[in-house]
């Protein structure tokens, strides 16, 4: 049974979001607890049935007895060294379980500008729950490297205006790519500064549009361009090379998507980072729109909001 089995974890908030992800993707929910789906795993996991509100799933759950604490420990210590506990029940005895395991200290905080190590078998994280008391669900392979997919960074509490840099920084993160000396970014949706301090901190020159002015201290940096305007009155051929477009403009995403595939059609082929922000219902038919984009991939970040990232590095 547990070969045919996988789990979604949906971040805190965006359980109707995935739920609605999943069956909109075929892919049928067996039991939800909370956050956590148990699924019935596709034949077929290819990245279109990746649903973008999964945060981290586990991809090869499978039940193992629990008749006691030391039982589950030295079950979950024989498959491998790192287990995060997902709890849903039984809370007490779960600590108790995971107070015996190895402690997790490797990787939390994350150091912004550490790329994600590839991470051999023995330093993998797993997942683990009680799903009965006893009765643990616990997959040794996961899509993060973070327990539940949270990727908390040693802040910087003192530069960046806001806090909508770490949206920026998760999204380099996991994109495994930096912008660096040489780069020309182009920053839409700027203020107060927070990703135009990110772009600017990495050496990269920095294009930073907005209606609304920079924190002092970003406008002050070296390579910062601030133009007051609209993102939406720009024209692709006003620039010329641009490395890394950016956009975290407060809009509805079906505009969001125009103003993309005005980039794509005028022949942008650079890096892409932009957030789908969502008024009231998700949009899920520009999610989709999004999702058909050649080279891209659509996630919720564990910084986003009721927001998505769509990113798409340097295509060929
Ligand atoms: C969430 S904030 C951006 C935060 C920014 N990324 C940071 O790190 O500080 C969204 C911004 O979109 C801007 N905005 C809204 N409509 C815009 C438009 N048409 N053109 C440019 N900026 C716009 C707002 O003024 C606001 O500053």
């Amino acid at each position: 049974m547990s070969g045919s089995l996988i789990v979604y974890i949906a971040p805190k908030g965006f359980e109707k979001e995935l739920l609605f992800e999943l069956r909109a993707l075929g892919i049928a929910v067996l039991e939800q607890r909370e956050r956590l789906f148990l699924c019935k795993r596709a034949a077929d996991l290819n990245a279109q049935m990746i649903p973008a509100w999964a945060q981290n799933i586990w991809f090869e759950p499978e039940f193992i007895p629990a008749p006691s604490i030391n039982h589950v420990v030295k079950s979950l210590r024989a498959r491998q060294r790192n287990w995060a506990c997902h709890p849903t029940m039984y809370f007490r005895r779960s600590l108790l379980i995971q107070e015996k395991l190895p402690k997790l200290k490797d990787n939390i905080p994350w150091e912004f500008g550490t790329p994600l190590p590839e991470i051999p078998p023995s330093r993998r994280l797993g997942a683990w729950t009680l799903w009965r008391e006893d009765m643990v669900l616990a997959s040794p392979v996961c899509s993060s490297c973070f327990a539940d997919g949270e990727l908390l960074f040693r802040e910087n509490k003192q530069d960046p205006p806001g806090r909508a840099y770490l949206k920026l920084w998760e999204a380099l993160t996991l994109l495994g790519k930096f912008p660096g000396a040489g780069d020309i970014a182009l920053d839409l949706g700027s203020s107060p500064g927070g990703w135009t301090w990110v772009l600017a901190s990495l050496g990269a020159g920095v294009v930073s549009v907005d209606k609304a002015p920079l924190a002092e201290n970003v406008a002050a940096m070296p390579g910062v361009e601030y133009m007051r305007g609209s993102a939406f009155g720009l024209c692709p051929h006003d620039f010329g090379q641009i490395n890394w477009l950016c956009s975290d403009v407060i809009c509805y995403p079906e505009r969001l998507f125009r103003l993309i595939m005005q980039w794509l059609d005028a022949g942008y082929s650079g890096n892409i980072i932009c957030t789908l922000k969502f008024q009231g219902a998700t949009d899920f038919d520009c999610v989709n729109r999004f999702r058909n984009i050649p080279g891209g991939k659509l996630i919720h970040l564990f910084h986003n909001k009721h927001e998505l990232t769509w990113l798409r590095p340097e295509f060929p």
